[in-house]
């Protein structure tokens, strides 16, 4: 009808204003690039205080952005990263319980739609650098099935930063990809650079009538194979000879590779002309594996426990956000938010409509600009059947029933780093520092100051060796506003709070699915599929029985 009645010139007219509005749209839509670190302690980061290991690019970030104080993670790296990648709690995919190892036939289910997808149908240009571990026994589970144009890194969970392998006893082999060719020629090249290298590459060649999602999850500061577990260019090593803790020493040099690699990557925004229209988030992605853990030295002090754990030092991540269009940018954001907001939270960002979206995560996109109340209250951490542990916060509260390692990890692991005098200069002098500065942000030493003494931790009864708390022998209940060092168990005062917080879990627990993992599929073997971690569920391969 519209056809008859119409003269084609006035469609034709209307569609190329359709065209151009949505072309329009298009350009103005906001760069998004996420940085991932890998297992990156509370402590470990600048911006809460400690000044031993010094990481200006990222504190700059924080100190001119929005810092995160009451922000939650998974306590793990595959939970984690499919809480981001889908907006929802790791329970509701089956993703709950420890990490994918490269050998399990299993991946995140396909039916979900993944954060890049959504960009994508916005226009966006999508594109992963470093560590999936998001499952790749067929191809269909691999980034560029999934909504990424294009991937350089790994599939697994953690390689070596030099030759690239992953050993996953009895298994070995090699795990650095360019799409799905394995990348032999990156052999010798530390993992970081390449991973800086090719996100400078892809922000110089990115056509900027288009928005940018970069998701650069690095491989830093995870620890690399038994064979050399913190894997440090020696020069970087040498720069922290104060630090008298030869494990901590080597991560020190790692974290401040990373630190670089951040201050290159805004750098090469600001070259091209877009850092003006992009937003930076940087995210660790679970709490540090300290003390060992891991063969690990990261820092949570003051927060209770380590990676893998229910308590705050597990799951409190250290996190910004950055944009130039905020209003006030510069300032600590006390809203409670969750991994999985960070999707519907992007995606508002983008100009896209969330209404619709069924997903535990919530937009927190207009509280965060505007400094307003977050409409969430609630964080399951995790139920986790297999270990026998569970936690939710509920506004202040905090309960936690089981624990996940009979108890050998629920203490306080440092270090302090308050021997070190934190260095405002060089925050302020760094790469990042000064691009910020020149966008006309607000990174004096006066508002650094101000913003330190708001995110300090206050443990209430500053003893890292006393609590009154046994979760295997009964459920412990925190108050985590006047308590974030959980030390101070007050179950059985409040009986009527730990009775609602525990009826909760159930009603979450009500929803879960089963945790998806599998016992290891003897065809995964790298010595099948010359000496590379691979596909192997898109071939048929007979198998020898093992004598
Ligand atoms: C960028 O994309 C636009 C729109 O697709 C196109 O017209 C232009 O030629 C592209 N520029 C470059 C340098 O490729
Ligand atoms: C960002 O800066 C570039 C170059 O300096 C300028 O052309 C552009 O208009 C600015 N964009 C915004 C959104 O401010
Ligand atoms: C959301 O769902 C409602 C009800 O089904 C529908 O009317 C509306 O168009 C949907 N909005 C979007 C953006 O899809
Ligand atoms: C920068 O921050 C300081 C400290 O919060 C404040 O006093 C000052 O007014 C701010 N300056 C600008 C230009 O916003
Ligand atoms: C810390 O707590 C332990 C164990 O409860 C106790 O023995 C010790 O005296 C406390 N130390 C201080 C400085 O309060
Ligand atoms: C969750 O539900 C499963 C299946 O019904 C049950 O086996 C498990 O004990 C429940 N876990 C918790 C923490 O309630």
């Amino acid at each position: 009808m519209f056809m008859t009645t119409c003269p084609k010139i006035r469609i034709v007219w209307v569609l190329l204003c359709v065209l151009l509005l949505c072309r329009n749209l298009r350009a103005s839509r906001p760069n998004i690039i996420f940085i991932l670190a890998d297992d990156l302690g509370w402590n470990d980061v600048g911006f809460h205080g400690s000044g031993q290991i010094p990481t200006p690019n990222i504190d700059a970030l924080a100190f001119s952005g929005i810092l995160l104080d009451n922000y939650y993670v998974t306590p793990i790296c595959t939970p984690s990263r499919s809480a981001l990648m889908t907006g929802k709690h790791p329970i509701h995919t089956g993703m709950q319980h420890g990490v994918l190892k490269g050998a399990e036939a299993r991946g995140l289910p396909l039916q979900e739609k993944l954060l890049p997808e959504y960009l994508r149908d916005l226009g966006y240009r999508t594109h992963i650098v470093g560590k999936w571990h998001l499952g790749f026994y067929k191809k269909e589970y691999t980034p560029t099935y999934r909504g990424f144009e294009s991937h350089v890194g790994f599939w697994t969970g953690r390689h070596d930063y030099n030759d690239h392998t992953a050993m996953e006893s009895p298994y070995w082999g090699m795990d650095m990809r360019r799409g799905l060719q394995p990348a032999w020629d990156l052999h010798g090249k530390y993992s970081t650079d390449v991973f800086t290298s090719e996100s400078v590459t892809l922000i110089k060649n990115h056509n900027t009538t288009e928005p940018l999602f970069l998701y650069v999850a690095h491989a830093a500061v995870h620890s690399g194979n038994p064979y050399n577990p913190l894997p440090v260019p020696d020069k970087e090593a040498a720069r922290f000879t104060d630090i008298s803790n030869y494990n901590r020493r080597r991560y020190a040099g790692i974290l401040s590779k990373l630190d670089q690699s951040v201050g290159d990557i805004v750098e090469a925004l600001r070259v091209k002309g877009i850092l003006n229209n992009s937003i930076i988030i940087f995210s660790t992605d679970n709490g540090g594996p300290a003390a060992g853990f891991n063969l690990n030295a990261a820092s949570n002090w003051p927060l209770r426990g380590v990676k893998n754990t229910l308590w705050e030092g597990g799951v409190r991540g250290a996190g910004l956000i950055w944009y130039p269009k905020f209003n006030q940018p510069g300032r600590v954001a006390k809203q409670m938010f969750h991994i999985t907001d960070w999707l519907p939270t992007l995606l508002t960002a983008a100009g896209g409509d969330v209404s619709n979206l069924t997903m535990d995560g919530m937009s927190l996109w207009n509280s965060l600009e505007e400094d307003t109340a977050s409409p969430r209250d609630t964080i399951l951490h995790n139920i986790d059947d297999e270990y026998g542990n569970s936690a939710i916060t509920v506004g202040k509260w905090k309960l936690v029933q089981g624990t996940t390692y009979e108890g050998t990890w629920d203490g306080w692991y440092g270090p302090s780093g308050e021997e070190w005098i934190y260095n405002i200069g060089a925050v302020i002098g760094s790469l990042v520092g000064r691009a910020v500065t020149a966008l006309g942000l607000n990174l004096t030493s006066t508002n650094i100051r101000k913003l330190q003494r708001e995110v300090q931790v206050n443990c209430i009864w500053q003893n890292r060796s006393s609590s009154n708390c046994n979760p295997l022998v009964s459920s412990c209940l925190f108050n985590i506003e006047d308590d974030p060092c959980e030390q101070n168990n007050v179950a059985s005062q409040n009986p009527q709070i730990v009775e609602e917080l525990r009826k909760q879990i159930l009603r979450w627990n009500a929803t879960a699915v089963p945790p998806g993992n599998l016992i290891w599929d003897p065809r995964a073997d790298p010595a099948l599929w010359d000496h590379t971690w691979n596909n192997f569920g898109d071939y048929s391969v007979e198998i020898q029985s093992a004598s």
